[in-house]
Order: structure tokens, then sequence, then C-alpha cells
């Protein structure tokens, strides 16, 4: 008898387990089945003494017809519970969408131009953000008093480290540490003490360009610009190249393009000055090449048609979700 109770209080244990149609058929096969234990118990009536079949039988009896009840309830549940599943489900419905994050625009443009450069065999480099005077200015033929010192000038550290204004900074690191032939572009951020407004901004980002062999000329900096400007601007592009002084090339211009809305600067360039390359321990007769840096707001403001350099900073979602 106490082996009917406790066959009772698994049965009903198990079934509160069970989530599984399949499962809970294994479970009633195993206790109603025709060789499972209840039936084996019946058998068992047979081998009692007589005056005990009774009250056992009866026992087992209502055990069987409890289990009987307790399968075809729970099997009603899981009916249920399946059919209020497929309701739920309905396939006409809108999908839930995940929101995916994009690239910023400074990081778009900045990838979409070193794409190009890439394809014209120049390779990505990094350089630093905190630099020395000599990277920054002595060894890119800015002497200490020189007045074109004032138009990079920068944030200082009180270690005397500063805050790079130019990626120029990078040619000489490359130059250092590896030798001709070097086909480099360097991204990343420069800082200078502009007061911000709608074209101005204390710290911005450009791109530096850097070839250097035996025989690249003048020539070639006109061809690789214009295949550049081309790519981005669309093949109806000119490009004009406007005289001007940098301190680390000679001789140096300032390229402005027309692409139907007038004539726009849009980057410095010119051959590298054989003072940098002295410097950076390149025999000046031996090498020669060319050197550009562009200023990556300036091109995404004239390709996206943006008027304020500010909103590329302010992080305001109604803007940068439009790219
Ligand atoms: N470093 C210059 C600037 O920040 C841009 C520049 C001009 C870079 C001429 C060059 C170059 O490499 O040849 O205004």
């Amino acid at each position: 008898m106490t082996d009917l109770s406790s066959l009772q209080k698994e049965i009903q244990e198990k079934l509160t387990q069970v989530h599984d149609p399949k499962v809970l058929e294994e479970l009633r096969v195993e206790y109603l089945g025709r060789k499972g234990k209840i039936a084996d118990l019946f058998k068992n009536i047979a081998t009692l003494p007589n005056e005990e079949k009774r009250q056992f039988g009866q026992a087992l009896n209502q055990l069987k017809e409890f289990a009987e009840q307790a399968f075809s309830e729970k099997t009603a549940s899981l009916e249920n519970q399946g059919a209020k599943t497929d309701q739920s489900f309905d396939p006409t419905l809108p999908g839930v969408s995940t929101k995916l994050g994009k690239l910023h625009p400074i990081t778009r443009t900045i990838r979409e131009i070193s794409d190009i450069f890439v394809r014209l065999g120049f390779e990505v480099v990094d350089g630093r953000e905190i630099e020395t005077e000599f990277y920054n200015f002595t060894a890119l033929n800015i002497p200490l008093d020189h007045p074109s010192r004032d138009a990079f000038d920068t944030f200082y550290t009180e270690q005397g480290h500063l805050l790079r204004s130019q990626t120029s900074t990078v040619q000489i690191r490359m130059m250092q540490s590896r030798k001709p032939p070097l086909r480099i572009i360097a991204p990343g951020r420069v800082y200078r003490p502009d007061t911000m407004d709608a074209s101005h901004s204390f710290m911005f980002h450009q791109i530096e360009g850097l070839m250097v062999d035996d025989r690249t000329t003048f020539s070639d900096l006109k061809g690789v610009l214009h295949v550049f400007l081309r790519t981005l601007f669309g093949d109806d592009v000119k490009m004009r190249f406007r005289p001007h002084f940098f301190p680390f090339t000679e001789p140096s211009v300032e390229v402005d393009v027309n692409w139907g809305k007038g004539w726009l600067e849009l980057l410095g360039a010119g051959q590298v000055d054989p003072a940098v390359f002295k410097e950076v321990g390149y025999h000046p007769n031996k090498v020669q090449g060319f050197a550009f840096g562009l200023g990556v707001e300036r091109i995404a403001m004239l390709k996206y048609g943006i008027k304020d350099i500010r909103l590329f900073y302010e992080n305001d979602l109604r803007f940068l979700k439009q790219f």
C-alpha cells in the first residue's frame, strides 16, 4: 500500500516537470502502458493472500484512475499552450528589427579616402597624438624662430610634450624607421588652439601622404592626386595647383578642386624638402618624392554639404543618423 501512494506522488511530481508532449507520452507508457508499472502491480494481485486482494485491488484501481485523469489533464494543458503559442505568432506582422550602429561620417570619410590610396599602393600607418617639438616642428624644417610656426602652434604639456598640430609628424617617424621606397598615408587627429566656430575646431582630422623613392616627381604627385580627386568627387572634377609655401616641401602647392561649385581649396602638397631628408638620414641627392596633407572634416563637409564643423563632434543622433 505504501508503494502505491509513493507511486502516486512520483507520477504527480514527474507530470509537473513535463513540458513536451513527446516526453509526456513516454511517461504515460511507462506508467499506464500495457507493460507499464501499474499493469505490473495488477499482476501481483494473484500472489497476495486472499484477505488482502480486495483492498489492494481497490487501491490499485484508484491509482489507475488517478493516473489516467492526471495524464489526460496534462495532455490537454500542453495542447492548450501549444495552441496559444501558435496563435500568438502572426507571420504577417512586421519583424522586430535590431537597431544597428553606423560609422561616424568622419570615420567613413577616412576609410573612403584610405581605400582610394590603398588601391594606388599606399599603406595606411599610425602615428602618435602626443609628440615632441622635434617631430612636430624641428624635423619638418620649422625652426623655433620660424614665423610659420605660428600657423602650426598647438597645446603643450607641462613635461614639454605637445599635441601634434599636423599629421606631418608621421612622415618623420616613418622615414626614420624605414628605408625607401615608401608609400604611406597616415590618418589621425590633430590639435590647434583655435576658437570653435562653424569652420574651426581645436581638434580635427588630417590624412598625411608620403611617397618616396629615387624617381618620384612633381608630375607623379599631380597624377596621384588627380586619380584620388576623380574617384572621390567624380570624373568631371577639375584640379588646380596654386603656388604656396610649406617649410617641409619645396616646391609647395595648395590644391584646389572644382566640380561645378567654384574653386575650393582642398589640401597642401609638394616635393619633400631636402632638409627633411637630411634630418631623417636619407641622402637628399639619392631620394625624392612628394608629400601631401588634407583635412578630413573639410572634405566631408564639401562632400555631404555640411555647413558647420561642430556638427561632427556633438553626438547628435539626428545628424549622425543621416550617414
Ligand atoms: N601639414 C600641413 C598643415 O597642417 C598640410 C601639409 C601641407 C602637409 C603640405 C604636407 C604637405 O605633407 O606637403 O597645414
